[in-house]
Parts: C-alpha cells; structure tokens; sequence
C-alpha cells in the first residue's frame, strides 16, 4: 500500500491547465505508482524525443530506426508519427499555423502521458513553429528531448521521397512547409543530427548515446 505522504511526494502527472478546462465538477485522482516505482518496474526512465525538421529530412525513418534499437534493448519505446496520427486522431486538422499549433498540442499530451506511464516516446513530426515547441517542452517538463534534423530544404527537396515539394512547387500543395510556409529551426536543441549527410545508423547512435548520458536509459 502506497502511502499518501508517498502520493504528495511523487505526484505522476498533474494537470498544468486546469485554469482553462471547460468541463466542470472534475476530480484529479492521483496514482498510487510512483515514477520512480514505474522506473524500477520498466527498468528505465519516461522521456520524450521531440524530432522535428523539414518534411523529407527523415523523421519517420529516424523514429523508427530508434524504437527498434529501443526496444531490442528490453526499452519500452513508441514512435508518434505526424502522417499517422493525422490519419486518426488529428484527422481534423489542416495545415494552417493555427492547426499545426493544435496538431502539437495534442500530440505533446498525448506524449506527456506516454512519457509519464514509463515509455520512451519518439514523436516525428514538422513541429515548425519554435512557440509550438516551447509549449510541448513546458508539458512535458524536465524528459523533453529535443532532436533537429538538420537537412536544408535543397537536400529535402531533392530527396523528395512522398513527391511532396514537385507538387508545392507546382502550386498543388498550399502552406508547404519550406516552400511556402515557415520552418524556425530550433536555437538550442539538446541534439542536432545530420540526417542528410550521415546514414541512420550514425543518427541513432547519437540519439541513444544522448539517452544514455541522460541517465534515461542504462549505458548498452
Ligand atoms: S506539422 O507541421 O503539423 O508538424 P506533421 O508532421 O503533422 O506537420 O505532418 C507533416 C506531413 O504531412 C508531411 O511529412 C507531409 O507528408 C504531409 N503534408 C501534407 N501537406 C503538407 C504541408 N502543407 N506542409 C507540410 N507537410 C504536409
């Protein structure tokens, strides 16, 4: 039985926004589970990796790439991935700034209780908008990663693996981002990888040495 002194000592996950919810007669109930009690059971720590570069810089590879070595290594580890979850969950949302806004704002909860259950989530998306980042960064807290690719939209655009920026170019895509819309690369990422220039593999590398300086995970 978990203490109520244990509670107040490792409150899970506490709702930063409860000045602005619209429901009304709700109550917050508290784990009985520590985080420190879900580290020991999962035998490493929540975190968030937050990629975020152009389309076409190998995001979603990147993501995948990290998962797989996760979980090979007994690391409970998801990757939320921008097309995907605008299939589903987001599949309201366009591409206008302020839905890109509302697009990484659900995305960031969700990570944050992904984060907060003990997993390792690597969330792949554009994410342009340095604000947007921000707002991510404050909910997740002290286990948001930042990771940029960063791949210059020449390079992203001669890759263009979904045919993306022929069809931007052609005006057939409106706000393309990069093209037609903004992308503020991050001023202090905690990682920068070069995804245009070195193979996943390298990229990955860095991303788990990272974790592993960060004491997410333990040293392979
Ligand atoms: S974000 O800007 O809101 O973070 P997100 O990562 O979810 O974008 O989705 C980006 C993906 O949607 C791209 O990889 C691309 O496949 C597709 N896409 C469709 N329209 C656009 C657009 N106007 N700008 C950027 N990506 C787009």
């Amino acid at each position: 039985m978990v203490e109520t002194r244990e509670l107040r000592r490792f409150p899970c996950y506490v709702s930063p926004m409860s000045d602005s919810i619209k429901g009304t007669n709700l109550t917050w109930h508290a784990s009985e589970v520590s985080a420190e009690r879900r580290r020991e059971v999962h035998g490493h720590g929540g975190a968030v990796l937050w990629l975020t570069g152009l389309s076409g810089s190998g995001k979603s590879t990147l993501a995948h790439r990290v998962e797989r070595l996760l979980l090979e290594r007994g690391v409970f580890a998801y990757v939320l991935d921008g097309d995907n979850v605008r299939h589903r969950l987001n599949r309201d949302l366009t591409f206008s700034a302020e839905d890109r806004s509302e697009n990484i704002r659900r995305v960031s909860e969700v990570a944050k209780l992904f984060q907060d259950s003990g997993a390792v989530v690597i969330t792949a998306f554009i994410s342009p908008y340095r604000a947007d980042r921000a707002q991510a960064r404050e909910t997740v807290g002290d286990a948001f990663f930042e990771v940029h690719l960063d791949v210059d939209v020449d390079t992203c655009e001669v890759r263009d693996p979904k045919g993306l920026y022929k069809k931007a170019r052609a005006g057939e895509i409106k706000n393309f981002t990069g093209i037609s819309a903004p992308y503020e690369a991050p001023e202090s990422p905690e990682i920068k990888v070069r995804t245009g220039e070195e193979p996943v593999e390298a990229s990955a590398a860095k991303v788990l040495a990272m974790l592993e300086d960060r004491g997410v995970i333990a040293a392979g």
